[in-house]
């Protein structure tokens, strides 16, 4: 069974704005799934539908085989939801926040206690028992916002750009807590994130989606396939001699696939050092200003040009 499976699902709100058009995806159960997507992507407007907050326009959704229009009664007892803020109660300790979910859910007193130790134990936060909330980090605070989630031992758990604004240490910590979630206590863990690298490295599938409808969904292996590709970046010294230079290199056929931000052309650069070598000679005979030429990483920028160039060609690879 799957955990989500998601038809064709639209969400307009009142205002006019097409948030979801036409969003198709499947959960597998039990494993971690990413939802990659830049600002207004319409993430969030995804997982409030998921999490029974807000109503789809059309469309269909079906959880753990129910259908969540008919059925969100049901649903909400199987999953939790960990949104973009924060919500413990700074004044309860550790402890007293934790007891309090339990009690929100109904957990039966011994069952709890002993669901509430085995979260303090694999989320690391015994060592912070002693000390009041208001004092833990942000990276702490949210940690603890999701082991309280987990008291209910939800079937799904929504994680909303779980790692937002953390530093990469704090980052790593999460993603070993998300991949225990789903070990240890066999969760089927939804999130959604900014960072390429995020779903990269913690995800079983990722979905790509940009301006409310899917790019890709696949492996992280797949994903692997778009991020291992490096990127040529010839910088300039402003995005009018960027643009300028655009002409010449579509001329050359060296470069599939060119766009300009940010004062750069980006292209894909294929595995070999060969087509460095020719572009490089082909900007110093035609005497073009440029400032730098590099081999670097792809960007999440990078991979939507790839995907919709490959699609048929829906952007120029600006966001
Ligand atoms: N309640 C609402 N009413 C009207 N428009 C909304 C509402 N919520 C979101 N939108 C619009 O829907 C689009 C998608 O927004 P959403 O918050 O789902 O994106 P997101 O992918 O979560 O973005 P971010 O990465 O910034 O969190 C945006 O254009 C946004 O302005
Ligand atoms: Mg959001």
């Amino acid at each position: 069974m799957l955990a989500i499976e998601i038809d064709k699902l639209v969400k307009q709100y009142k205002n006019g704005v097409r948030a979801l058009d036409e969003l198709s995806l499947k959960v597998k159960c039990g494993e971690i799934f990413s939802l990659l997507g830049p600002n207004g992507a319409g993430k969030s407007s995804l997982i409030n539908i998921l999490t029974t907050l807000y109503k789809p326009s059309f469309g269909k959704v079906t959880m753990l085989g129910k259908d969540l229009c008919r059925e969100p009664a049901w649903v909400r007892t199987q999953i939790a939801c960990v949104s973009q803020r924060v919500s413990i109660d700074e004044h309860l300790s550790l402890m007293e926040n934790m007891i309090f979910q339990s009690r929100l859910y109904k957990v039966e007193k011994a069952a709890a206690r002993k669901r509430i130790s085995s979260l303090i134990d694999s989320f690391g936060l015994e060592q912070y028992l002693k000390y009041t909330v208001a004092s833990y980090s942000g990276g702490v605070k949210r940690r603890l916002d999701i082991a309280m989630n987990m008291v209910s031992m939800p079937k799904i758990l929504f994680l909303d750009e779980p790692t937002v604004g953390m530093d990469i240490v704090s980052r790593k910590a999460m993603w070993k807590i998300v991949r225990k979630i789903r070990d240890d206590f066999e969760t089927t863990v939804f999130l959604t994130t900014h960072y390429l690298e995020e779903a990269d490295q913690l995800s079983d599938t990722v979905c790509i989606m940009k301006e409310g409808h899917e790019l890709a969904q696949g492996t992280s292996e797949k994903l692997k396939e778009y991020t291992r590709q490096n990127i040529l970046r010839i910088g300039f010294a402003d995005s009018k001699k960027a643009e300028n230079s655009v002409n010449l290199l579509e001329e050359a056929h060296i470069l599939p696939a060119i766009s300009v931000r940010e004062g750069s052309i980006f292209a894909d650069a294929g595995d070999n050092r060969q087509t460095f070598e020719q572009v490089n000679k082909l900007l110093l005979e035609k005497q073009v200003p440029f400032e730098a030429i590099e081999i670097v990483q792809p960007s999440l920028e990078d991979v939507f040009m790839k995907l919709t160039y490959a699609t048929g060609g829906i952007s120029n690879g600006d966001n």
